[in-house]
């Protein structure tokens, strides 16, 4: 195999063979390929594109330098949800219990915080004894037991992803559709699902902002899931407010447990209504995503979703009474409200401030290895679209003893703006089926 010969392919837009592909990403992943030539062709790949099959070729190699689940032996679907990432955005939390409630499995694999946008391991670390690092022993025996794991990615679940996220994120390659899609389907494939409902975010706390392009993301990850034989549909979702009111990790489980309560804020509710009917209909259990979603909402208002939860908080080693009592969740010591300067329609003018607010109080990491201030957070206590009044409190800032406050308040400054009404696309802008 002559590496250099691949990148020339690529780099003058040529389709490279599966044997190409699986021979480059074996000796990457086998140390034989210099990280050098794994970014050169990670550049061709992020210039060029990819055809159709040289994607699955490509997520194929990723997917088989690892371990994948074989789950066949459950009695029920397998179906998950993955969202391309976004600032409040809990939804993971409520909604995979309440799936569960409902009688379809839901391995879910999931990330930590990632630049501005939170990660669910971050959030349910949060609760005290929380683990996330479940061997492959426990997340089998967590989906035959209870039905839901909620588990972080071993060292053995797509390696080739790791070292190549790593790569792309030292060399400003992370945007790029076919190599998001594959990193992304690889991990969801290896869970050992049959069912994937995506939720594409567009607005400015998104990873893509433009919806133009996160509907080809959308399209990107269909079209390659039906390759990989994987049933998946997605869902372009607003991105360009927060979603509900709390932003920071303990926050967001407090809040992730109200609606489990068949509360909280309604936008996160319709989410998770939204994501879940699609995964029960095209897990088979629900004649189509609208009976689904009331089946969802049916699990929040009685009780089941949250039984469900508690459960998997229990496996997972967690406190069950800062669930049964989520002001016992870490809470920061200190509290600052901010405030309107002006009166007029509150608009977000860069939601992804908000999420730089929570990482800059010790929410989030900066670099691998910062150690998670679980309490810190923001409440957004206006939406987008109020009409606000001079001195009305806007964000409610959780810190301790003044820790990134400074920052957090320059960044919030600039994510709202105040004026004339501005027009609000849906939360749920529209369906993107297979
Ligand atoms: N999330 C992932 O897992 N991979 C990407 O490439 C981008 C977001």
């Amino acid at each position: 195999m002559d590496a250099r010969a691949i990148v020339r392919t690529k780099r003058d837009g040529g389709v490279l063979s599966a044997d190409q592909i699986d021979a480059f990403m074996e000796g990457y992943v086998g140390g034989e390929i210099p990280e050098y030539m794994a970014s050169a062709l990670l550049m061709a790949i992020f210039a060029r594109g990819m055809q159709p099959e040289e994607l699955e070729a490509w997520t194929r190699a990723m997917l088989s330098s690892g371990t994948v689940f074989d789950l066949g032996h459950l009695d029920r679907p397998r179906a998950d949800k993955h969202s391309t990432g976004g600032v409040g955005d809990k939804v993971s939390i409520p909604l995979a219990p309440a799936v569960a409630s409902c009688g379809v499995a839901v391995p879910m694999i999931s990330g930590r915080g990632l630049g501005h946008t939170g990660g669910t391991l971050d959030k349910l670390e949060a609760i005290p004894g929380f683990r996330t690092d479940l061997s492959a022993e426990e997340y089998t025996r967590a989906l035959e037991e209870i039905g839901v794991a909620l588990a972080g990615q071993t060292e053995d679940v797509v390696p080739a992803d790791r070292k190549l996220y790593a790569l792309r994120d030292a060399t400003g390659l992370v945007e790029s559709i076919p190599l998001v899609a594959s990193s992304i389907l690889s991990k969801k494939l290896a869970e050992g699902i049959e069912v994937l409902v995506l939720d594409v975010k567009f607005g400015s706390g998104a990873f893509f902002p433009d919806v133009e392009r996160g509907r080809e993301l959308a399209r990107t990850m269909i079209t390659l899931a039906d390759r990989m034989g994987l049933k998946a549909s997605a869902i372009l979702t607003a991105m360009d407010r927060p979603l509900g009111i709390a932003c920071g990790n303990a926050l967001e489980i407090a809040e992730s447990v109200d609606c489990l309560r068949g509360a909280g804020p309604l936008d996160l509710r319709e989410l998770v209504c939204t994501l879940g009917g699609t995964m029960l209909r095209d897990a088979g259990v629900a004649g189509d995503a609208p009976e689904g979603a009331h089946r969802i909402a049916a699990s929040l208002d009685d009780g089941s979703a949250l039984e469900a939860f508690m459960g998997v908080v229990e496996n997972q080693g967690g406190d069950p009474a800062t669930i049964e009592d989520p002001s016992r969740l870490p809470q920061a010591p200190d509290l600052e409200t901010v405030s309107a300067a002006e009166g007029g329609c509150l608009s977000y003018a860069d939601v992804r401030s908000v999420g730089l607010a929570v990482v800059a109080l010790g929410g989030g990491r900066r670099v691998l290895g910062d150690v998670i201030d679980p309490g810190v957070g923001v409440r957004c206590l206006r939406q987008a679209g109020d009409e606000v009044q001079v001195g009305d409190a806007l964000f409610e800032v959780h810190h301790t003893g003044g820790h990134g406050l400074d920052e957090a308040r320059a960044h919030l400054a600039g994510a709202i703006s105040i004026g004339a009404e501005a027009e609000l696309p849906p939360l749920v802008l529209e369906h993107v089926e297979g």
